[in-house]
């Protein structure tokens, strides 16, 4: 089949390298002649383990094609996918204008049959304004229809989550639109969640508010154990292990960030504002994910009786591991905060500086652990890299000025680094 992808960050490229990779022709169009003309040799504008290789392997046979032109791509394609950026607006809605500005934009080079899906994050509704917008300015005799295909990839794991996700859902109206989704899905195994389009566009941020409200949870429960004495980390685990719980996001931490969590539990409570239900839980949830970020920097204050003129050293920036988004991560509240009250800091993260050097100024970025630890008197860890889970702590001690670990991650035994000689300082233990 040959199709379209407009829009090639996280979610755009990955899902297109690997359609192109399943032997589909896949035209990707963006705009931005630079970033176009680099995807032509096949170097990508993101960091996701895996993906260049992939992009280079399909740029070669020929079935990866980039190009800013509508004209050349959607044509002769039979299904295009929306799939550029839904940030949310001061109100905490959904900012669609991208979304409505391709999809007028596609409108007029539609030909023959097509299925015009969104992928991107969009409230429900949405998918029925793009109908609107197309009917009103494609050609007589093009016929279309639309589709809701929310995508779920995790960035980091982004290329096995497409190849082998949870689950597939499709929003049709029309057994021909879905049928030919179905088609094109067909070698990607997965739970097939056939459906409407509203549901489609509520499953997505069903599943995503849930997860943040998961993590709040585990955060809740920290600060409590925390308070009283127990040990956080073994009630969630003990938590977990009831089936129907499952272990998977209770672990506590300096709270969620990235692309979606923040701006998909802010725009389904604003979705819910606007059809009359105060979505109370979600408010809470954000609260609570406020308090885990001030957490990490009351830590930090406590430990050093104040921040003033102390030199704390950072590691990890990206919200999580395995990727460069920046977008929302809890490390840039944590260290503005930090910088507010006039601290100095020294931070590293393996692949995430080049876009943080762009939001977090008036820090020192280091090559490495050890050169961000040298004469710091606290070190956060900010997100659990692996290289940070093998780092030599002897050789961290040796290069502090005060031996203070603040694990906002847990990714370290707590006996073990006060062997070291070191206070720590963890989230919920
Ligand atoms: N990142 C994730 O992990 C993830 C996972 C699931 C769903 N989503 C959702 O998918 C959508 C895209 O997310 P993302 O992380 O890929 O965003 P992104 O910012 O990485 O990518 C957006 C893309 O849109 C392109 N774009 C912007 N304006 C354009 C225009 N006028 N014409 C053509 N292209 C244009 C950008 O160049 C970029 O390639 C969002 O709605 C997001 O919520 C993201």
């Amino acid at each position: 089949m040959t199709i379209t992808f407009i829009g090639h960050g996280y979610v755009g490229l990955v899902t297109a390298s690997i359609f192109a990779d399943l032997g589909n022709t896949v035209w990707v169009v963006g705009h931005t002649p630079e970033k176009i003309e680099n995807l032509k040799k096949g170097i990508i504008p993101i960091f996701e383990p895996g993906l260049e290789e992939i992009v280079k392997r399909n740029v070669r046979a020929g079935r990866l094609l980039f190009t800013m032109d509508y004209d050349k791509a959607i044509p002769e394609s039979s299904a295009i996918f929306i799939a550029v950026g839904t940030p949310p607006k001061s109100t905490g809605e959904a900012d669609l204008t991208v979304v409505y500005a391709v999809a007028e934009k596609l409108a007029n080079h539609l030909s023959g049959y097509t299925v015009v899906s969104v992928k991107s994050t969009v409230p429900v509704g949405t998918n029925k304004k793009v109908k609107k917008l197309i009917e009103d300015l494609k050609p007589e005799k093009a016929e279309f229809d639309i589709a809701s295909i929310p995508e779920f990839l995790r960035e980091g794991q982004a290329i096995s989550d497409t190849m082998h996700p949870d689950r597939i859902v499709i929003g049709t109206e029309s057994k021909k639109a879905q049928d030919l989704m179905v088609e094109l899905h067909e070698p990607i195994d997965g739970n097939y969640v056939l459906t409407n389009i509203e549901t489609a566009e509520m499953i997505k941020y069903a599943a995503n508010a849930f997860l943040a409200t998961k993590i709040s949870f585990a955060n809740a429960i920290a600060y409590l154990s925390e308070l009283t004495g127990a040990d956080g980390l073994k009630v969630l685990e003990a938590v977990g292990f009831d089936k129907r719980v499952g272990s998977a996001f209770l672990s506590p931490g300096a709270g969620y960030g990235g692309s979606c969590f923040p701006k998909d539990v802010k725009a389904l409570i604003a979705i819910a504002g606007q059809n009359g239900y105060d979505f109370e839980l979600l408010k809470s949830v954000e609260k609570i994910n406020t308090i885990a970020m001030n957490d990490i920097f009351k830590k930090a204050e406590k430990s050093l009786g104040g921040v003033k003129d102390k030199s704390i050293a950072v590691l990890g920036l990206s919200f999580k591991p395995d990727t460069d988004d920046m977008r929302d991560a809890p490390s840039v509240v944590i260290i503005n905060k930090l910088l507010e009250k006039g601290a100095k800091i020294k931070v590293f993260d393996p692949v995430a500086m080049n876009n943080a050097k762009k939001i977090i100024k008036g820090i020192e970025y280091c090559k490495d652990s050890y050169e961000t630890a040298k004469e710091s008197e606290i070190l956060i860890v900010l997100t659990e890299w692996n290289e940070f889970r093998q780092i030599d702590l002897k050789k961290v001690g040796k290069l502090m000025k005060k031996k203070i670990i603040i694990d906002a991650r847990n990714i370290y035994d707590p006996e073990k680094v006060k062997e070291f000689g070191f206070i720590y300082i963890g989230v919920g233990r």
